[in-house]
């Protein structure tokens, strides 16, 4: 056809490329170039465009008079999503909640439909299940469906005519990728369809004051075009993360323009949908191994809300020339940079060593204050002396071996007492500046050196 063009789109960073490339020149990203049909632009009147639009009659205003803004907040009825949320849908933005297929994104927003359903309209498009499908699933969730109105179609012009007629409060796109547009020549799913139509359903929102949750699916390697594609066009990223094989599952806020973006919300999978956790300390503390070496317990605060996990190692002797390092749901780099401080600082050979990592749960720590409890474990299942079960590590590890001070110390060793720990082994610079009142033993550290006595004489052979 005349004025199309078949063009190849990194889907991490945008970059085009007249031809498919395994690794992008731009961002560095590794197949990440999926296929797409553009319409070739006439370039004389996409300039005059971009001048008419900056001569618009828009004037600048001075910020004092500048309004304050009232968002009307719609509580979702589970109070896990709208922690992450920040209170709850506002009425007017979209909602992008990404994740891996089967991880239960259409399970949720069944859930939470039926419960907005109570005060609200919600129309909910599915483009990928039947309504057969849907009136299942339905049952499955005890879903009642009242004030709830279903529309199984994919094509944007058809859904927005019917967005008209049914007047929607709130409308749920199951999946953005699956919605198409006539006027465009691409696929459904290409990058160009993905965009535009996810524009209509933007501006929709903002001139009928519809809140929106566009949901859209994500793989391992990123090659689908959508959730990168969308972040900066909507109000707020929901990542819904976990793993499938394990029942509980944790929605993270990546951006949000009405709320902070620290915020978690936990959610178990059961027979009946999902069921929100509102102690998931407990629960990922549940089954635990007692006095085995290679394990400790850590508190992470995730935003508000202190969390405690327990991090795993594994260290054996190697029959590879260079040893494996396998780390989840810690950063690999950051397991590499506590091996080598440990290594130099402490004189631990774990270069003879494959070094597995592990978080339990599939949680992921991002935060250095994890590094004591990582350091800790390595050095337990190394030496084959157990951490005992009563002790929890908190601290950041430093270049020098140093234990650096942490925030949010007295809610991390608060929630350790609440759990039953005795012992909480914290930075040694957190309690100089500023002493602090705990229910449980305080053992500061300045070095990672001086918690070695905490851990358990060697285990005889067997
Ligand atoms: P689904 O919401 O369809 O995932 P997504 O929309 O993200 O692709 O959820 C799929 C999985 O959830 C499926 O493998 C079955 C499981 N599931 C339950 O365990 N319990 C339930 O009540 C429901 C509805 C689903
Ligand atoms: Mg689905």
């Amino acid at each position: 056809m005349k004025g199309l063009k078949t063009v190849y789109i990194c889907s991490e960073c945008q970059y085009k490329s007249p031809k498919w490339m395994g690794k992008c020149p731009i961002c560095g990203a590794w197949n990440s170039f999926v296929e797409d049909v553009i319409e070739e632009e006439n370039k004389p009147a996409a300039a005059r465009r971009a001048l008419s639009a900056r001569t618009g009659d828009h004037k600048a205003t001075a910020f004092g008079d500048l309004e304050m803004p009232s968002y009307i907040r719609t509580a979702t009825g589970l109070s896990e999503l709208d922690r992450v949320l920040g209170g709850g849908l506002v009425l007017g933005s979209v909602v992008l909640l990404a994740g891996e297929p089967g991880i239960g994104k259409s399970t949720l927003l069944m859930q939470i439909s039926d419960i907005l359903g109570s005060h609200r309209r919600v129309l909910y498009i599915s483009g990928e299940e039947s309504e057969g499908q849907l009136k299942l699933r339905a049952e499955r969730l005890g879903v009642m469906g009242k004030n709830l109105f279903v529309l199984t179609e994919t094509l944007i012009e058809k859904i927005l005519t019917e967005i008209d007629s049914v007047k929607p409060d709130v409308v749920i796109v199951d999946s953005i990728q699956t919605v198409y547009s006539e006027n465009i020549a691409s696929t459904p799913g290409a990058t160009t369809q993905v965009r535009e139509t996810a524009l209509a359903f933007i501006n929709k929102a903002k001139t009928d004051n519809i809140s929106v949750i566009l949901v859209g699916h994500v793989n391992k390697e990123g090659t689908i075009a959508g959730p990168k594609l969308l972040e900066h066009m909507v109000d707020a990223v929901l990542y819904f993360e976990g793993e499938r094989q394990q029942t509980y599952r944790i929605i993270r806020a990546i951006k949000n323009r009405y709320g902070s973006t620290n915020e978690i919300g936990v959610f178990e999978m059961t027979d009946e949908g999902l069921r929100e956790v509102a102690n998931p300390s407990e629960m990922l503390l549940a089954g635990r191994p007692k006095q085995t070496p290679g394990n400790c317990a850590v508190c992470t605060m995730e935003g508000t809300r202190p969390l405690i996990a327990e991090v795993q190692a594994l260290v054996s002797s190697t029959v590879f020339p260079a040893p494996r390092r396998t780390s989840n749901g810690i950063d690999y780099n950051r397991l590499c940079l506590i091996l080598a401080v440990l290594e130099k600082r402490l004189g631990l050979r774990f270069s003879a060593n494959d070094v597995y990592l592990n978080v339990i749960g599939g949680l992921r720590l991002d935060e250095p204050a994890t590094d004591m409890a990582a350091a800790l474990a390595l050095i337990s299942s190394l030496t084959d002396r157990s951490v005992p079960d009563d002790v929890i590590a908190i601290g950041e590890l430093g270049l020098s071996g140093e234990c650096r001070a942490v925030s949010g110390l007295e809610y991390r060793v608060k929630e350790a007492a609440r759990l039953g720990f005795r012992r909480a082994v914290v930075p040694w610079r957190n309690l100089e500046k500023r002493p602090i009142k705990a229910d449980i033993e305080l053992v500061a550290v300045k070095s990672v050196y001086d918690a070695l006595h905490l851990l358990a004489p060697a285990e005889k052979p067997q």
